[in-house]
């Protein structure tokens, strides 16, 4: 098992580390290469995705990313920020197909800002489309002014489209996803406004047809964001695409109680995949040994289970954290009255000896 480690920004570096930790108490045979990601590539390098540091995700059976972003760099040009470098990997290692659990954790149940009767065993999936979309659709730009300054320019554009085959292989990936839990999916769009996703909606419709044990319904984005805050225990499996899937999974979290639990995976079509915490680099908070690790960690499980074929690894990794969180042991995000408040080594270290012990 080749596994690409790559940090980042902000919190990335304190996090990792505790994944590494959790990596290597496991005992598994596997041989691992670090890289600089981010606005930490473009200082060293002059870009946020170096041709090494492509390559050697490109070279792996799977990537463990942390988080890029920091604010000095949001003055750069676009191509050179530090999100380039986890959208370039998206685009390169074709990862079209991004699971965003969003669980919540007994043991968390008043961390939400939800009433806890809402959100008490709250367990759906958002399957978001990652490589289509407005994100990547061509043509984009800015119309610059006569002259070519940057001030006064009349207009700036982005596409959305999806082609067909992008649909058709994000909706089989949705229903398999579906199959394996309540055999429920929904689908989210804006089909009463745009072209894009009227067609989107016709498409997974037609998909359904091959998994007939498996029902579907469709839920325009607005009214999707709402059902999220008022039920979200209505949903189960959720597919949409790589906008509204960028949204609803940022609220989908926070329902859980934070967006520091929460794993995510992104596969390709050979299960290749790259894995990272469904938060940011939160650069406020970086180097004061406060962040939250488990997300790290539990992506850490995620890629385990789905790129490397261990899930027995996986399940220990998750079992640690449960007993960790029921033994009281919290980071801030997540701390409430009479529980304890650890920092991000101190987290690491509790899960590293849960599952040593286990
Ligand atoms: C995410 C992030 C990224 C996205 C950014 C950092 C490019 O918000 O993974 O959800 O918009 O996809
Ligand atoms: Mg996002």
């Amino acid at each position: 098992m080749n596994i690409a480690i790559l940090p980042g920004d902000g919190i990335g570096p304190e996090i990792m580390a505790e994944a590494v930790r959790v990596l290597e108490v496991l005992d598994l045979p596997y041989r691992s290469e670090t890289a600089l990601v981010g606005g930490a590539a473009y200082a060293a390098h002059g870009h946020p995705l170096p041709d090494a540091t492509l390559k050697l995700a490109q070279s792996a059976d799977a990537v463990l990313f942390g988080a890029v972003g920091d604010w000095k760099y949001d003055t750069l040009e676009r191509s050179l920020r530090p999100e380039q470098a986890i959208l370039g990997l998206r685009r390169h290692l074709q990862l079209f197909a991004n699971f965003r659990p969003a669980i919540c954790h007994p043991q968390l149940t008043h961390a939400s800002s939800l009433k806890p009767e809402l959100v008490a065993g709250l367990d759906i999936l958002i399957v978001r489309e990652l490589t289509g979309d407005i994100y990547f659709g061509q043509p984009r730009g800015r119309r610059l002014s006569p002259d070519g300054a940057f001030a006064g320019q009349p207009e700036a554009f982005d596409t959305m489209r999806y082609s067909r085959p992008e649909i058709e292989r994000i909706a089989h990936v949705a229903f398999q996803a579906a199959r394996k839990r309540s055999q429920r999916l929904t689908s989210v769009d804006k089909a009463n406004v745009l072209e894009t996703f009227q067609f989107w909606r016709d498409v997974v419709t037609e998909v359904h047809a091959e998994y007939p044990d498996v029902a579907l319904d469709h839920l325009y984005v607005d009214n999707a964001a709402m059902q999220l805050v008022k039920a979200p225990k209505a949903f189960d499996v959720i597919v949409t695409g790589n906008m509204f899937g960028d949204i609803l999974s940022d609220e989908a979290a926070m329902l859980t109680g934070s967006i520091g639990m929460l794993p995510s995976a992104s596969l390709n079509a050979d299960n290749r995949g790259l894995y990272e915490p469904s938060h940011g680099s939160a650069p406020d908070i970086a180097g004061k040994n406060i962040a939250n690790p488990l997300a790290t960690i539990l992506s850490l499980a995620m890629m385990l289970r789905f790129s490397l074929n261990q899930p027995e690894a996986a399940l220990r990794i998750e079992a640690a954290v449960t007993r960790v969180l029921e033994s009281g042991l919290r980071t801030a995000d997540i701390w409430s009255e009479g529980t304890q408040r650890v920092g991000t080594r101190e987290m690491g270290a509790a899960i590293v000896a849960a599952v040593k012990a286990a």
